[in-house]
């Protein structure tokens, strides 16, 4: 897919107050002569306050960073998070359509977004309130089929569950991120099938935490000395023990 600009842009672009000094700390995270590689927090950050990346925000940055306008364009461009297009004042849905997802069910949820949005992607929804594109694997096979929304990863989704979830968003709801069928995280559908005696979601979650518990806290050395058990979770210093 081409990614262009924009043809109708903004006259300026400025950085909040607040944005700014953000900005200039992150640059100075950078060795002069490197400064170039904030780019990716700057642009991320001119996105988040303004929704999307206009032209003007890029030469914004650009001059920032001592950078070739060109060379902001690139990584603009190169980068499908960054939207070079207005989004929905309320939402932009990121629908992912690989493989996983696609198998599970991705092309019924792109049908409720050309429904319910617009019948392309990164075109406004008639309010402006939404939009949305198909895009690359997000890193939630295992809860396909999702979508990004925001910050947000909305997953285990069919058609009536988007259908509800761009329903919410429109009256002004945030509904709750993560699976959408009842499960918890990545576990199977019909609940946690492995350390099922370590329950609760407790400290006795983690099984080598719960052996540590189980032998106390000094171990027996073949000598018969005994010394303190040593472990991260009991030591203060911030240093892992070993
Ligand atoms: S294939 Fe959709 S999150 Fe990986």
């Amino acid at each position: 897919m081409l990614r262009r600009l924009h043809p109708d842009q903004p006259e300026s672009f400025a950085f909040t107050e607040a944005n700014l000094a953000w900005a200039k700390e992150q640059i100075t995270k950078y060795p002069e002569g490197r400064r170039a590689s904030a780019i990716i927090p700057l642009l991320w950050r001119a996105q988040e306050q303004e929704g999307w990346l206009s032209r003007p925000a890029m030469e914004a940055i650009g001059d920032m960073l001592g950078m070739a306008y060109i060379r902001v364009l690139e990584v603009a461009t190169f980068y499908f998070m960054f939207q070079l297009q207005p989004v929905g004042s309320v939402a932009h849905i990121q629908i992912c359509g690989t493989t996983s997802c696609m198998i599970c069910g991705a092309e019924d949820l792109v049908g409720v977004c050309r429904e319910k949005i617009s019948e392309k992607p990164h075109v406004l929804s008639a309010d402006g309130k939404f939009s949305w594109e198909e895009v690359e694997c997000l890193g939630a096979c295992t809860n396909a089929p999702m979508a990004q929304i925001g910050k947000d990863y909305y997953e285990d989704l069919t058609v009536e569950k988007l259908g509800n979830l761009l329903d919410a968003l429109a009256n002004g709801d945030v509904p709750k991120a993560g699976p959408q069928n009842g499960r918890m995280g990545s576990e199977p559908k019909g609940g946690a099938t492995t350390l099922t005696e370590y329950v609760n979601a407790s400290i006795t979650m983690n099984a080598s935490v719960q052996l540590a518990h189980d032998i106390g806290d000094t171990i027996k050395r073949i000598d018969g000395t005994e010394v303190p058990l040593k472990a991260p979770w009991n030591d203060q210093s911030g240093t892992r023990s070993v």
